[in-house]
């Protein structure tokens, strides 16, 4: 696991677009897995940026998104194809029909669940996971549980999370209460991770995942086991990796 420790939010951004664009320059028809949330944001913009200015293309590049919610649709605004859309898709030279998002209103779950590992699995597994974290150490939507499930999943959304995203919702009762979710066998089987945090409550979740016992109850724990992981974080992320003596 290789630790890089940024100034701020916006030098954690940048750090992972670099690790991004040197996946797309070095491999231009990589399989990106793609992540939503606050966190990866700022790299998507220093992405679209480089894009604009002929540094990078996305022309081959083929993307898997980690989770959806159930119930929202592609055009709802808090929907995770609309967010992807809009914060990236929307402003690079990516073919359409090369990025995927799990259908929020698949009126087969079990189905689309297994069809959606059947095509990550023939591709060979995802090139270059990014990820952000939950306050509870979820990666994707697997939430802590009694067990690390494996496969995509529909998932009981735990009451933290509904809590931490209802920021985005006009009420809480707005926030969906069931995600699907990538399970960790694709995340686990992604030949590069990148794991990205910012700020002061994502401090206790990054320490329990990179020094804390591998235990479905802090999810992201997994990735210890992991053999090419690279964590991106802030010194707010950091500071409980700092206080527990730890180096980056
Ligand atoms: P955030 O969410 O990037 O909006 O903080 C991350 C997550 O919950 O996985």
């Amino acid at each position: 696991m290789r630790i890089y420790r940024e100034k701020d939010y916006e030098a954690m951004s940048r750090r992972a677009a670099q690790i991004i664009a040197a996946e797309i320059a070095h491999n231009p028809a990589c399989l990106l897995g793609l992540a939503t949330g606050s966190t990866p944001e700022g790299a998507y913009r220093y992405l679209v940026d480089w894009y604009k200015q002929g540094l990078l293309s996305f022309k081959d590049v083929r993307s898997v998104n980690l989770d959806e919610y159930v119930g929202l649709a592609p055009d709802h605004d808090q929907s995770y194809r609309y967010f992807m859309q809009s914060n990236l898709f929307d402003h690079v030279d990516i073919d359409p029909a090369n990025t995927r998002v799990p259908d929020g209103l698949t009126r087969d779950a079990k189905a689309f669940c297994d069809e959606y590992d059947a095509f990550i699995r023939a591709q060979g597994y995802v090139d270059l996971q990014l990820l952000g974290i939950g306050r509870n150490g979820h990666i994707g939507f697997n939430e802590p549980g009694g067990c690390f499930v494996k496969e995509t999943h529909v998932v009981d959304l735990a009451e933290s999370t509904i809590d931490a995203n209802a920021r985005f919702f006009a009420s809480r009762d707005d926030v969906p209460k069931q995600a699907i979710s990538m399970g960790m066998g694709a995340i686990m089987g992604a030949k590069k991770v990148l794991l990205c945090a910012s700020g002061e409550e994502k401090a206790d979740a990054i320490c329990g995942s990179v020094l804390g016992a591998i235990s479905p109850s802090c999810p992201a724990s997994i990735l210890q086991l992991h053999p090419d992981v690279i964590v991106v974080v802030d010194e707010a992320a950091f500071s409980k990796l700092a206080a527990a003596g730890f180096q980056a």
